[in-house]
């Protein structure tokens, strides 16, 4: 059986995570799916840099654009980030050279995921993005495919694990906003741009996908209605704690009678609540369907292995001939989203 080829965008750390995945595991992954998967191309900025994996045997392209139209590529990988520039540019060159996507970008699948859905949909093609909604936690497949005889009634969950660090760190330590901001910052665990985990942005993106899968909306990150948890005071955490709640960045996605809502804000939850005990950085989803009732998903919302191993499910789906649409039915909408500033309070 002819190999599944690999071209690989970004090798920082979740490329590398997909590196050692494929290294490591090439005789499991030949067995569950049939047939080998190989990388056979990568690209990154910076060629002399020192990396925590054997890359000798891949070629190199400097430009992702190149990478996602080489002819040796049947699945364009994009691992880079940024909802616009080259992450943009080389999805749709590889859709439109005819290759499959996996991207863990949600960043650019909440601003531009429904074109992207549609041109591939055109050209016969998929895009998955299984790593780009909570990281390790297989979401999208229980969305899509565990659930799928369900109405879906609800979608809530803690989805930044920056976020719900800084939140459980002053209840539990006592420390102010900023003290336990800098300790994120030195631990590596804040966006490039902040505001994107503290300012709710991330996981409004992460939502808004959600969101969309779970009710055949298109992707309308611009109708989340978004606050962040810069203004969450240690003296709200302990109010809060002598009610017996707690503060958490909650998402929740759900159908009134004018639409589709979906809100990111800093919300109250039981502290006995499963929610309310979600610790550090750690993710949490609750899916309510009309049989199946509730299920709760919780994991790593992030990291090397966590967002590798979702990026690599996609990539053995592609293999085993799977081939899901993206966003469902991107033509036949089931909701309208509404607009942010008119969702309930
Ligand atoms: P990193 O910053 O660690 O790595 C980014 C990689 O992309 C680097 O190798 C970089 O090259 C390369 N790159 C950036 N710009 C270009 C360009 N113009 N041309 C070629 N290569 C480029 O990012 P992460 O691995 O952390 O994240 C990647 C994606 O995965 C993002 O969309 C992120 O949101 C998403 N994601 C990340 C998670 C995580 O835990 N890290 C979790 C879930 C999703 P160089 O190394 O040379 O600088
Ligand atoms: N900054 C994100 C988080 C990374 O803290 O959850 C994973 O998407």
């Amino acid at each position: 059986v002819a190999p599944l080829r690999l071209g690989l965008a970004g090798l920082g750390t979740v490329g590398i995570g997909v590196v050692k995945i494929v290294q490591r595991h090439a005789d499991l992954i030949t067995t569950r799916t049939g047939r080998p998967v190989v990388i056979t191309a990568v690209s990154a900025r910076d060629r002399q840099k020192n990396r925590d994996a054997d890359l000798s045997a891949y070629a190199w392209e400097t430009d992702p654009v190149a990478l996602a139209q080489r002819d040796d590529v049947d699945v364009f990988i994009e691992v880079m980030g940024g909802h616009d520039g080259p992450a943009r540019a080389a999805t749709e060159a590889a859709i439109a050279a005819g290759k499959d996507v996996v991207t863990a970008n949600k960043a650019l699948l909440a601003h531009h995921g429904q074109a992207l859905a549609e041109a591939a949909e055109a050209a016969g093609r998929v895009i998955r993005f299984e790593a780009a909604v909570a990281g390790g936690i297989p979401v999208i497949k229980a969305l899509t495919e565990g659930l799928a005889a369900n109405g879906i009634k609800r979608v809530m969950g803690v989805m930044n694990g920056t976020c719900n660090y800084i939140l459980t760190r002053m209840q539990s330590a006592g420390l102010p906003y900023e003290v336990v901001f800098e300790e994120a910052r030195q631990l590596g665990y804040l966006e490039a741009d902040p505001n994107l985990d503290v300012g709710g942005i991330d996981a409004g993106h992460k939502l808004s996908l959600l969101a969309a899968i779970a009710f055949g909306t298109k992707v309308s990150f611009d109708a989340v209605e978004l606050e962040g948890i810069g203004a969450v005071s240690i003296d709200d955490i302990r109010h809060a704690e002598d009610m017996g709640y707690r503060i958490k960045l909650l998402g929740v996605a759900q159908l009134s009678g004018r639409g589709l809502e979906q809100r990111m804000t800093p919300c109250l939850v039981p502290s006995a609540s499963p929610l309310g005990q979600l610790q550090g950085g750690t993710n949490m989803v609750v899916l309510e369907g009309d049989s199946v009732g509730q299920i709760v998903l919780r994991g790593p919302g992030a990291g090397e292995g966590p967002t590798a191993s979702a990026v690599m499910a996609d990539v053995l789906d592609i293999a085993r001939g799977i081939r899901l649409p993206t966003f469902g039915q991107p033509a036949a909408t089931l909701a309208t989203p509404i607009a942010a500033k008119s969702a309930t309070p």
